[in-house]
């Protein structure tokens, strides 16, 4: 390990992406230390001060902030916080490092589009978010890209699944044990992606000197009702997924209807294509939910 690869990971210890970026760096050799809601409330007045306290002592080389507002319904509600937490945050960890000289990776998501296209969001595609959230992410990245920092990737990502935190793809086999059926939205289609798989191109990103709005997610395209059948069907599990319209789940934040993601920018800086989403799936489900004997 040399000085150069030393990370501070907002949300290191709780966060689904968080955890995964801490594994990633650290089994390619990284130090990593871990900030989080434990250590700091970035919603208090003093955030600021305290991150800047904490970046001085342990002198990071990059700040990978996987902290967010991440409550998709909540957010039409808590619109205050979403803002503090998706915009402000990003804001004030882009002028920490700016006077700090250290590199920033960044989070966003493809809720900042609307879904009214029919073919792979590119990063030069116009966003346009349908509910708070998205707009709050976007918010964040309009406030990063504005600093013109010169290390500074913004990753946006989608439909994320993984060890150490709840997420669909648990949720669902969790369900299954109680259920033996469930009902599944057929026509909002993504890019389900590997928290594991996310942290290790996001890694190749920072090696290759990246710099700036990158899409980055696992290949392939599914439905929540067909990443929730090959989830099932990878589990060994009995349960039955049928289809519904989104329509017969009404949820207080509008969601795009279509939001995978393309990748080129990735591909054609690092060389990487990403793995098929049902391969990382199948990993995923082999090493956390091994079927029963
Ligand atoms: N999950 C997805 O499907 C998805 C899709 C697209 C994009 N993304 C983006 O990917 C990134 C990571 O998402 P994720 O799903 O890994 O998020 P997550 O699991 O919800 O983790 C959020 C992290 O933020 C921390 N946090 C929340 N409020 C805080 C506060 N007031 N003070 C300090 N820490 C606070 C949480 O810490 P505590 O546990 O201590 O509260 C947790 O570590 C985000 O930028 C998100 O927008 C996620």
């Amino acid at each position: 390990m040399n000085n150069a690869q030393k990370a501070l990971v907002l949300g290191g210890a709780t966060g689904l992406l968080g955890q995964a970026m801490v594994t990633i760096l650290r089994e390619s050799g990284w130090a990593a230390d871990t900030v989080g809601g434990a250590d700091v409330d970035l919603r208090a007045p003093d955030a600021a001060d305290a991150l800047s306290l904490l970046v001085d002592k342990l002198e990071p080389s990059v700040i990978v902030n996987a902290i967010a507002y991440t409550q998709v319904d909540a957010a039409e509600e808590d619109v205050e916080t979403a803002f503090l937490l998706n915009r402000s945050l990003p804001a004030m960890l882009g002028r920490l490092v700016k006077t700090r000289g250290c590199g920033l990776v960044h989070f966003s998501t493809d809720f900042v589009f609307n879904g009214k296209k029919n073919q792979p969001y590119t990063s030069d595609d116009v966003p346009d978010p349908l509910c708070v959230y998205g707009k709050s992410k976007l918010a964040g990245e309009d406030a990063l890209l504005s600093l013109d920092l010169p290390r500074c990737l913004i990753i946006r990502t989608a439909w994320l699944f993984g060890p150490g935190k709840k997420n669909f793809v648990s949720t669902i086999l969790q369900l299954c044990k109680q259920k033996k059926s469930l009902q599944v939205v057929h026509d909002h289609i993504g890019s389900p992606t590997y928290t594991l798989d996310l942290a290790q191109y996001t890694l190749k990103l920072l090696e290759a000197e990246g710099s700036g709005l990158f899409h980055v997610v696992n290949s392939g395209m599914a439905s929540w009702c067909e990443l929730a059948s090959e989830a099932t069907r990878l589990a060994q599990t009995e349960c039955l997924i049928t289809p519904v319209p989104s329509s017969a789940y009404p949820q207080k934040a509008t969601r795009p209807a279509y939001s995978v993601l393309d990748c080129e920018a990735l591909s054609r800086l690092t060389g990487i294509v990403p793995r098929p989403w049902p391969r990382a799936l199948r990993e995923y489900i082999l090493k956390a939910f091994p079927p029963a004997e």
